[in-house]
């Protein structure tokens, strides 16, 4: 069985190798492919069975036709979120989905916290003081998080590993999910949206994108925002209006920002571009704040997330190529 893996890094090739090699006798042609998925290099999947994607390779209708129409049958997500794939119309073409739902939550949580940490106590900026010879504190004043309240939108696999860091800090915290979980009541309180976003000094996001969700930040969210609070996504760039985030910024509105996602990021985040000029000025703007902490979508990187992602994206393969029953085929059940 041939694949095309599309938005292949070096990384990818390890552990995916790594994977296919314990396969032993089982293994697959994996035929990598350093450019994202679209229309534009849907042509590389031919002559393939299956194609392996990630978070900002495009899987919408056209592109899915396209692979159909080429020949492929299978289409395996490393990735848990699924808002890049026409769910609708690969079940129209019969194509086998399936993601890995869930690599390692604490990994997302880890880096969440990591950033909140960082923005809150300015590591980033004492570290290049300190090498420069500068040890004035001006400017690094922090909050002492124990004692403030977090709210988190999505309280599923990753907000709850975080819910459990938070927990251990001794911070309050607030939830809101359309479906509740026993464990976060034992960490903290449901409240409606609008309650968690006037109560939260930090608001982390950790939801999946869809249609209802897209934009559920916009300018009246931030409005509802505690003045100075912090606003936290390591979820997926669109549920954040980028326009209204730097107006409520440039308000002094909204305290300070970090983000592991971005609405455009597929032209960005992935590969180096640092000899390159940025048009995107709207992602320019983000990166003149001081108070803004961006990292190019690495909540999920960590040996052990990127080892389970190939082992389970190589096992939904399998159950695909054997016709066994596979629990990560796409549209999930709760
Ligand atoms: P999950 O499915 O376990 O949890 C998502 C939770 O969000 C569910 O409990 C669901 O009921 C809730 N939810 C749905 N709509 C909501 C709404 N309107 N308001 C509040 N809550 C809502 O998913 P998991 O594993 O926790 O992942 C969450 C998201 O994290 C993924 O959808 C993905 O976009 C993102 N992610 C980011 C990574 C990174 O590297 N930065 C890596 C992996 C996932």
């Amino acid at each position: 069985m041939k694949v095309a893996v599309f938005s292949a890094q070096r990384y990818d090739r390890f552990f995916l190798d790594e994977a296919n090699r314990l396969r032993a006798a089982q293994g697959f042609e994996l035929d990598y492919q350093e450019a994202a998925l679209s229309a534009q290099t849907v042509a590389l999947a031919r002559g393939c069975d299956a194609v392996c994607v990630f978070v900002n390779d495009r899987l919408d209708a056209p592109v899915l036709e396209a692979l159909a129409g080429a020949g492929v049958r299978a289409v395996l997500l490393r990735c848990a979120g699924f808002n890049n794939v026409d769910v609708a119309a690969a079940a129209r073409l019969g194509l086998f989905v399936a993601r890995v739902p869930a690599y390692s939550p604490e990994a997302v949580a880890e880096h969440a916290i990591a950033l909140i940490m960082t923005l809150n106590r300015h590591t980033h900026r004492a570290y290049n003081r300190v090498r420069e010879g500068n040890f004035a504190l001006d400017g690094l004043l922090g909050m002492t998080l124990h004692g403030k309240s977090v709210g988190l939108i999505g309280t599923g696999k990753i907000g709850l590993a975080t819910a459990r860091i938070l927990k251990g800090i001794g911070c309050r915290l607030l939830g809101a999910d359309p479906f509740p979980s026993e464990e976060f009541k034992t960490l903290g309180d449901y409240v409606g949206l609008d309650e968690l976003l006037a109560r939260a000094d930090i608001v982390s996001l950790h939801c999946p994108l869809t249609e209802d969700t897209r934009h559920m930040i916009d300018a009246r969210a931030l409005a509802a925002m505690k003045s100075g609070a912090m606003l936290v996504n390591t979820s997926r760039g669109a549920l954040v209006d980028t326009q209204a985030v730097i107006a409520a910024l440039k308000s002094r509105h909204l305290g300070s920002l970090a983000i592991d996602v971005y609405e455009q990021e597929s032209s960005l985040f992935f590969r180096d571009r640092s000899d390159d000029i940025i048009d995107d000025d709207v992602f320019q703007r983000l990166m003149t704040f001081p108070n803004v902490l961006v990292t190019g979508h690495q909540g999920f990187f960590t040996a052990e997330a990127l080892r389970e992602i190939a082992a389970v994206t190589l096992d939904n393969l399998d159950a695909f190529a054997t016709g066994r029953p596979c629990e990560n085929i796409l549209p999930p059940t709760r």
